[in-house]
């Protein structure tokens, strides 16, 4: 199976390429804006990966480097959903443009499978959890947006030009090389200044958190045993951890297990944050697979790992 990775050397990407070398050459288009050569030196100097670094949307040059593969992996994005309050074009360009992109160098290529990371925040601002078939309530972040366009970009390529696409649809994302997220976020606080930790919000936010190596896995296991031309998955464990349990968690694993935790107060981290979300994970148990992690017990790994990279030891 020869693999092409769009960000490849992100978080998920790297962890997937660690996954995908065993099954043939792999290809990592990244723009190496928030990717690190350093999570894939490995399969680069082994020449199990090739890295080209150019953008998503450079269409000629993503065409270019797509021929010859049989299946595409497109997981870049803009990494933070908050950053689209400041510049609404954000996730636009970076996550409808580019993801078109993606499907249309398939299409060029005759590429005949597609593997889209897709995101709970599709299901906007639900209390009760959702599963596939729910969206009554529409996404309520640029980013959430930007990830529904590309779902119904993908379902008429699949209908019109035959493409097999899978999409999973991530809870939160945690584990070691994180290039962003409340637990990075939180352990770079506690580093730069070690006596308190600001959170945003009041801390009774909660997310489903979907361990890295088990994201990883869920989407092969999707690509491998999916039925149809169109799939849709979620990728999430069924409970949900608190950004409270987080940041105590957070500063256990500092060096300063006194650090005080500030709440800016309010349900919402920022405008367009889901403050409960809860995602059914029963269809792609039904396929056959179980994420290894709870939520809860996914944060503390991340944690612990995250912590390591942070503050060393
Ligand atoms: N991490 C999470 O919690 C989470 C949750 C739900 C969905 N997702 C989705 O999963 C995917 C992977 O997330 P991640 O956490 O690994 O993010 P990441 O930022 O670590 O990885 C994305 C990679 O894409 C690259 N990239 C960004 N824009 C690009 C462009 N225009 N052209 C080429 N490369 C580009 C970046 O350099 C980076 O290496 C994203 O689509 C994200 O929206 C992530």
């Amino acid at each position: 199976m020869r693999s092409f990775v769009i960000g490849g050397a992100g978080f998920v990407g790297s962890h997937l390429t660690d996954l995908l070398v065993a099954r043939g050459p792999v290809t990592l288009y990244d723009n190496m804006t928030i990717g690190k050569t350093e999570f894939v030196s490995s399969h680069l100097a082994s020449g199990a990966a090739t890295l080209v670094q150019a953008d998503a949307l450079d269409l000629d040059r993503l065409t270019a480097a797509m021929a010859g593969h049989d299946v595409v992996f497109h997981l870049a994005a803009n990494p933070e959903a908050r950053w689209g309050l400041e510049r609404p074009r954000l996730d636009l360009e970076q996550g409808t443009i580019a993801t078109w992109n993606a499907m249309e160098a398939a299409r060029k290529n005759g590429v005949s499978r597609f593997v889209f990371s897709s995101s709970g925040t599709v299901y906007g601002n639900v209390s009760e959890p959702c599963g596939e078939e729910d969206l009554g309530s529409l996404p309520i972040s640029l980013y959430g947006a930007s990830k529904f366009a590309g779902e119904a970009l993908l379902s008429a390529y699949s209908e019109c030009f035959g493409l097999s696409a899978y999409i999973c649809r991530f809870g939160n994302v945690v584990g070691p090389r994180g290039t962003h997220g409340a637990i990075l976020d939180f352990c770079k606080k506690l580093k730069a200044h070690p006596e308190y930790l600001d959170v945003l919000g009041d801390g009774r936010q909660a997310k489903p958190y979907l361990h890295v190596t088990d994201c990883a896995a869920g989407l092969l296991y999707v690509l491998d045993n999916a039925p149809g031309r169109l799939a849709i998955y979620n990728l999430a464990p069924p409970d949900t951890t608190s950004v409270r349990r987080i940041a105590e968690l957070c500063v256990a694993a500092s060096p300063n297990k006194a650090a005080r935790v500030e709440y800016s107060g309010g349900t919402q981290g920022w405008p367009g944050d889901v403050p409960l979300s809860r995602i059914k994970p029963e269809k792609l148990a039904g396929l056959g697979f179980r994420v290894k992690h709870t939520s809860d017990r996914a944060v503390e790994l991340a944690v612990a790992e995250v912590a390591r990279e942070v503050f060393g030891g």
